[in-house]
């Protein structure tokens, strides 16, 4: 049987950290308050105007094929879950093999599920991995969503951050990914998107990330209680015999609703949100690469990864780290 295991993570964080006062000090009409009461974001990274979703990828990506033991070459899979691509074309994928320094032909491709994006990209990597027709596979979430902010809505500019994190995932005889689920209901789109479009030289529509906060607030805990409890279900396990949830860094409250009807202790959450904020397809490798290196994180443990994003989307993955 052949499993996909992870080989190594990684992750990227631009520039110092902003805090919810740098942002009062930037003249966003809110306060440290009122952010740390309803989402639990304390700080957030803001890329550089020059750098790219790829850029952070690929700081994460070097990381995660050095904690693996391998270098870039060795991997004959790429995949990047983004929602802010450098360009409409070519993929963030392959532009991030080229600053990898790849040159031995690995499939690259971008995969666009929102905040969702990292599971999508895991699961649709396992499936390769297992098929037998790739060994090593790098899976890595990439984000500038400060690109896509009104900085003049403070219902949404405040939520959300810039960041990246890498898996290199690895054929073994091992388990490692043993169930995943995927999902999405597009009839929900208009609560979270960005709905603009370029076309003729000129960008159509409207350009910055739009929420109804309240109605994603309820969806994302609906479905994430119900995806876990589908990959435990699929493998035969109960809540108790989970090391790790790491659900999507959004907000701590959805986190800790999440782990509530999970019947999951929060001291088994690893979350990571406070630090950087919604880092979208980002946040779960991120979160999961803080706690591996502060050695929460420890090989032989089981762990839920679960995501909640824009479509909607929504998915899991049970794994044995
Ligand atoms: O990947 C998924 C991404 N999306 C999410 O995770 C969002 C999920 N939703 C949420 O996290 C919450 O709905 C928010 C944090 C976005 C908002 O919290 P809320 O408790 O739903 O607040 P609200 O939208 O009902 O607004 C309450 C008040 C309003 O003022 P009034 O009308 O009561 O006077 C807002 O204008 O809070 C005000 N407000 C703010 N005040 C200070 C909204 N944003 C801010 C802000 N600072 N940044």
């Amino acid at each position: 049987m052949i499993y996909a295991r992870i080989a190594g993570t990684g992750s990227f964080l631009p520039g110092e950290p902003v805090s919810n006062d740098d942002l009062v000090a930037r003249g966003i009409d809110t306060s440290d308050e009122w952010i740390v009461e309803r989402t639990g974001i304390r700080t957030r990274h803001l890329a550089a105007r020059d750098v790219t979703s790829s850029d952070l990828a690929c700081e994460a990506s070097r990381r995660a094929i050095a904690a693996a033991g391998l270098q870039p070459e060795d991997i004959d899979l790429v995949i990047v879950a983004t929602s802010t691509p450098d360009c409409i074309f070519p993929s963030t994928a392959t532009l991030l093999q080229s600053k990898l320094g790849m040159r031995n032909g690995a499939a690259a491709f971008d995969v666009q599920a929102v905040c969702t994006g990292f599971v999508y990209g895991l699961t649709i990597a396992e499936k390769f991995i297992r098929s037998g027709s790739h060994k090593r596979a790098l899976v890595v979430g990439a984000e500038v969503f400060s690109r896509i902010l009104d900085w003049s809505d403070r219902g949404t500019c405040v939520l959300f951050g810039d960041g990246a994190g890498a898996v290199v995932l690895e054929a073994s005889d091992k388990p490692g990914i043993l169930a995943t689920a995927l999902h999405a209901d597009g009839s929900h789109h208009p609560i979270l998107c960005v709905p603009g479009a370029v076309a003729s030289g000129q960008v159509i529509g409207d350009p910055f990330l739009r929420m109804d906060g309240q109605a994603v607030f309820k969806f994302a805990v609906k479905v994430l209680g119900e995806v876990a409890n589908e990959v435990l279900a699929e493998s035969g396990m109960e809540a108790g015999a989970v090391d790790w949830l790491i659900p999507h860094q959004a907000n701590i409250r959805i986190i800790q609703a999440t782990a509530k009807r999970l019947g999951v202790p929060m001291e088994k959450v690893i979350a990571t949100v406070d630090r950087h904020g919604n880092t979208s397809a980002a946040s779960i490798p991120l979160a999961l690469d803080l706690a591996v290196r502060d050695g929460r994180i420890r090989a032989g443990q089981r762990i839920i990864v679960e995501g909640v994003g824009g479509g909607f989307t929504w998915g899991a993955a049970l794994l044995q780290f």
